[in-house]
């Protein structure tokens, strides 16, 4: 007899039959009722001990965190709380646990707590909804690519480049410290005969590819080593990122609102039980803040509202306008002023826009110069290039893209006037002389995307092992 998950038969309970499951145990009543997870889904089985058995030494083993395997009939349960139950037949103790020093206690534990047991926060519903949910909206890029004929593409992790121009990259080297940290050291001394990174981005690779198969997409991890310790930055996370030839900035804004819009009903439709239980612990933990703070939507609320409704398209100028005129401004409630053109917003205005402004998921184009990477294509207006960013609610920026800039003279004047060297980027500058067209991309950060759906509030929460300043560990 095989292993039957106990998703499995949730889905299709056959009863009076007998069945084999494994998992580990999540609680232990009254020395009889094991309730038991296998990952496979949010809900437990619970598994009945026989009074005859209970008197097996075996069975003495059994605590919080062990992990069991149960042959037993699948019976009709005369309890509450569950429409079934296994009355277990035989009872195999996989592995032990002890349940004076096993971190996971059938109760509420501190997300910051659970940060320092990662290698077992796992075996929790929050844990393991999110984790699932993760795999699942995965699936739902790839499938959402591949149904439109994007061709998959795997960019170097290991780069030259900085394709973002803002040098926040961690070293690859094989040389010792003294060495590797020497002004105008020789580079080509190292491992690779020249200064390497780890990628901060796929995007100057993809946009090669994209010049040749088309529509492109990569999604792996990128890292950052920017100094910022906010619950929505990690040093390593993972990005999907399309370009697509022929595209404009319009289209690309198109695909951006389309693809999210297509993979959150993709998620919402394959992760119902997840998502139910996610909704009900954020609805608790809502109840529980003074009324002003809480949130108008519930997060199953918040998703569908974003897949019912058009994004809201606003040109930074006029982003600009509103918040210089609003009140929070006025009444110097910002934390920084809007005051003169140029400036970067802050995730603060971003928040008043979406948050309070239009309430609704929001796409900022045509940025100031000034603020943008020298890749994106520069407006007649020789002050704005065709940026954009799409703006969700709780999350702030989600994506970042733009159309490129294809004309070489352009580029090339760009690219002097930011400092960015020439002969680093010469097969980059090569696409622009030898059959340019225009095209667009964009990145979507993968782990605020989760964040969205599941509610979680900080990104530490939503990536199996997050990396952040200080904070390698696992
Ligand atoms: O806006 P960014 O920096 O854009 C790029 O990297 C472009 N090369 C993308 C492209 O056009 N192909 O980053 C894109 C997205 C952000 O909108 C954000 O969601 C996420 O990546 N992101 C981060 N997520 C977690 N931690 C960080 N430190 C992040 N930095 C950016
Ligand atoms: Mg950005």
């Amino acid at each position: 007899m095989d292993l039957i998950k106990i998703k499995d038969i949730y889905d299709s309970p056959n009863y009076n039959s007998q069945i084999i499951v494994a998992g580990w145990v999540r609680a232990f009543r009254g020395n009889r009722f094991i309730e038991l997870n296998d990952g496979s889904t949010i809900e437990n089985i619970q598994c009945v001990i026989s009074d005859s058995n209970r008197k097996n030494e075996d069975y003495k083993k059994i605590n919080v965190g062990s992990s069991v395997k149960i042959k037993g009939n699948l019976i009709e349960s005369i309890g509450k709380g569950q429409s079934f139950e296994v009355e277990i037949l035989n009872l195999e103790i996989l592995g032990e646990s002890d349940p004076e020093k096993y971190p996971i206690q059938p109760k509420k534990h501190s997300f910051e707590f659970l940060r320092e047991q990662a290698h077992l926060r796992i075996r929790t519903s929050t844990f393991s909804a999110v984790m699932r949910i993760r795999s699942k909206l995965a699936y739902g890029v790839h499938k959402f690519f591949n149904e439109r004929g994007f061709n998959y593409i795997h960019t170097p992790i290991i780069t030259s480049s900085d394709a973002e121009g803002a040098g926040e990259m961690f070293q690859v080297t094989t040389l010792n410290s003294t060495q590797a940290n020497k002004k105008n050291f020789d580079y080509t001394e190292d491992f690779f005969g020249k200064k390497t990174s780890l990628t901060v981005s796929g995007q100057l690779e993809a946009e090669t590819y994209a010049l040749g198969l088309g529509n492109v997409y990569t999604f792996g991890p990128t890292f950052r080593a920017e100094n910022s310790n906010t619950s929505r930055h990690a040093s390593e996370f993972w990005m999907i990122e399309p370009e697509m030839a022929f595209y404009d900035l319009d289209d690309n804004m198109g695909l951006a609102e389309s693809f999210l819009k297509y993979i959150l009903e993709f998620m919402m439709n394959s992760c119902k039980e997840d998502l139910k239980f996610l909704d009900e612990r954020l609805s608790k933990e809502q109840s529980q803040k003074p009324k002003n703070d809480r949130d108008d939507m519930t997060l199953l609320e918040k998703i569908k509202f974003t897949i019912d409704n058009k994004f809201v398209k606003i040109s930074y100028s006029d982003a600009f306008e509103i918040l210089k005129k609003s009140k929070y401004n006025k009444k110097k409630k910002f934390n920084f002023l809007i005051d003169e053109w140029g400036c970067d917003f802050q995730s603060e205005h971003e928040r008043f826009l979406v948050e309070k402004h239009f309430k609704s998921p929001v796409i900022i184009y045509d940025y100031p110069s000034k603020i943008k990477a020298f890749y994106m294509r520069m407006n007649d207006d020789k002050n704005t290039v065709r940026a954009m960013d799409v703006l969700f609610p709780g999350i702030g920026e989600i994506i970042g893209g733009s159309q490129r800039e294809e004309r070489l003279d352009v580029l090339l004047k760009r690219m002097n006037e930011m400092g960015i060297d020439e002969k680093e980027l010469w097969w980059y500058i090569d696409l622009r002389k030898y059959g340019t067209v225009p095209h667009s991309g964009f990145g979507l950060g993968f782990e605020r995307l989760i964040m969205f759906c599941t509610g979680m509030q900080n990104i530490r929460d939503v990536i199996p092992y997050p990396r952040t300043p200080k904070n390698a560990s696992f």
